[in-house]
């Protein structure tokens, strides 16, 4: 028996080339020119103005619930339908997630629950103090609705891109429509570095405090010295250089899977078909 993969890797084959760009330059470290390089590359290609390259996505949620000053008496509404590592950001921060359920369309999140939810919060003068929204499958929530409801309220956005890196939703590139974003490149995403994520934003001061968060948040001193509490988060330069390779076949590789998803769905429909002519 033969095992199949949901979802394998899959190297464009330039990857080495920027690997090896690395070991030549002796930037063997959680900076240089791939992270550099991925992070604008990462922005030009989401249309997005900013983008800090980080060590999962699960990092990069946590990240934008840090910058959002997400404390333990807060509440965070999620998709229901998900993957746990959305949530698990929300109880690091002692936080408590309220889940929000799907609507049938894209099985994301539904424009009228969270807009249930979100009356019902203001009346209880206990509004979220953000919004995760998920992507699930690569398949866009309804954003544009969703986005609606929750600036009526004042409500950030966190979009959940983690498996939705290269989808669009009405020409916009998914993960670019809330206040922060976040991808994915673990080992079973469209495009991956092994593990590793991103945060994306168009506010720089954010996506800068997101970079010193996640390098142990060193203050600007000649000797160590912290402030505030800081993660070791930041992505390294040779994992970087395995990001750089991959983008520049994840439109080859968005392609691809749209292509075997018409398959899938013709075979099905001729498998219906046939079943109800035999019965
Ligand atoms: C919807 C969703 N959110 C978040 C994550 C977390 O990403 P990572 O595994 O890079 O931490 C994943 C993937 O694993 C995911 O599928």
């Amino acid at each position: 028996m033969e095992r199949v993969f949901l979802s394998s890797p899959h190297m464009s084959g330039n990857e080495q080339k920027y690997i090896q760009e690395a070991f030549d330059l002796n930037w063997i470290a959680p900076l240089g020119n791939n992270v550099d390089g991925f992070e604008k590359e990462l922005s030009e290609y989401n249309s997005i103005n900013h983008a800090a390259v980080v060590s999962s996505g699960t990092a990069a949620i946590h990240l934008a619930l840090k910058l959002l000053d997400v404390q333990p008496e807060d509440t965070v509404f999620c998709s229901s339908l998900t993957f746990v590592a959305t949530v698990n950001p929300v109880l690091y921060e002692g936080a408590t997630p309220v889940f929000i359920d799907s609507e049938p369309d894209t099985w994301n999140m539904s424009p009228v629950a969270i807009e249930h939810a979100l009356v019902d919060a203001k009346r209880d003068g206990n509004l979220p103090k953000a919004v995760i929204v998920v992507n699930l499958y690569g398949q866009s929530a309804k954003m544009d609705e969703i986005i609606t409801v929750c600036n009526r309220y004042n409500v950030p956005v966190i979009e959940d891109a983690a498996e939705s890196l290269g989808s669009e939703y009405k020409g916009q590139k998914s993960g670019t429509f809330g206040q922060f974003g976040i991808y994915s490149f673990n080992g079973n995403k469209i495009i991956t570095t092994s593990g590793g994520g991103a945060l994306v934003s168009n506010d720089e001061e954010s996506i800068q405090k997101a970079r010193f968060l996640a390098t142990q948040a060193r203050d600007p001193a000649v000797h160590y010295q912290h402030s505030e509490v800081g993660y070791n988060y930041r992505m390294s330069n040779i994992v970087a250089g395995i990001g750089r390779g991959q983008l520049e076949v994840l439109d080859e590789r968005v392609n691809q899977r749209r292509l075997y998803l018409i398959i899938i769905m013709k075979l099905l429909r001729i498998f219906k078909a046939l079943s109800s002519s035999l019965n």
